[in-house]
């Protein structure tokens, strides 16, 4: 049996982790639900540009009224209680160029790299990670370097021409929709 079921075979906790890329609108509708109907207890965690945009609009305040759980974009003082329960799986999604640069370097300057970085270091503990980039971020010279190093760290990475075509910036088609199937079948696997 896999670490994410609990002894009654239903699934854990998903972390889910976003970043200030395209599409972080769509993370409830696309993911979280979707989440919590198969199963699993959800704790979303943002980058600090990600709480700002989702906060904006209401939708961070819906996400915790939904997952029953405090939406994290800031660190705890040392003295609070964790606001999380352990996680099973982590997903994050969408995940920025600079997100996804600063996890492969091991840097943890904000909550949500906080939690993605000791998870890197995690046996057992899968991680999905869905870069939103284009053309342009992959072409950076470092780009190569730091998809090679997130999958010898075991990171499940949801990328390649046939899940997210890479466009030039700003000439993706309008309203794209993210590869949340492939996401959540990710899970799946990762947590069978
Ligand atoms: C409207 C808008 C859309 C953006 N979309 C993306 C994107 O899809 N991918 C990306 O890597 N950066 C995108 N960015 C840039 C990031 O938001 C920016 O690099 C930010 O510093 C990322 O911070 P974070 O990784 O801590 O969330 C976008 C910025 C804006 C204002």
């Amino acid at each position: 049996m896999s670490e994410a079921r609990t002894s009654r075979g239903v699934p854990g906790v998903l972390g889910v982790v976003a970043s200030a890329a395209g599409g972080l609108e769509s993370l409830r509708t696309g993911l979280v639900e979707p989440a919590l109907a198969r199963g699993w207890r959800v704790a979303v965690t943002l980058t600090p540009t990600a709480g700002r945009w989702l906060r904006a609009g209401g939708e961070l305040d819906r996400l915790e009224t939904l997952t029953g759980l405090p939406v994290r974009d800031h660190s705890r003082l040392p003295s609070d209680p964790r606001p999380h329960p352990p996680v099973a799986c982590y997903v994050a999604a969408p995940a920025t160029a600079n997100t996804v640069a600063k996890l492969a370097l091991g840097i943890a300057d904000n909550q949500a790299l906080t939690q993605l970085t000791e998870a890197l270091g995690t046996p057992g503990l899968p991680v999905i990670v869905f870069p939103h980039i284009n053309a342009a971020h992959a072409r950076h010279p470092a780009w190569p370097t730091h998809l090679t190093n997130l999958r010898q760290a075991g990171v499940h990475l949801i990328q390649g021409p046939d899940v997210w075509p890479l466009h030039e910036p700003q000439a993706a088609p309008p309203k794209r929709e993210l590869p949340w199937a492939e996401i959540l079948r990710a899970v799946d696997d990762a947590t069978r």
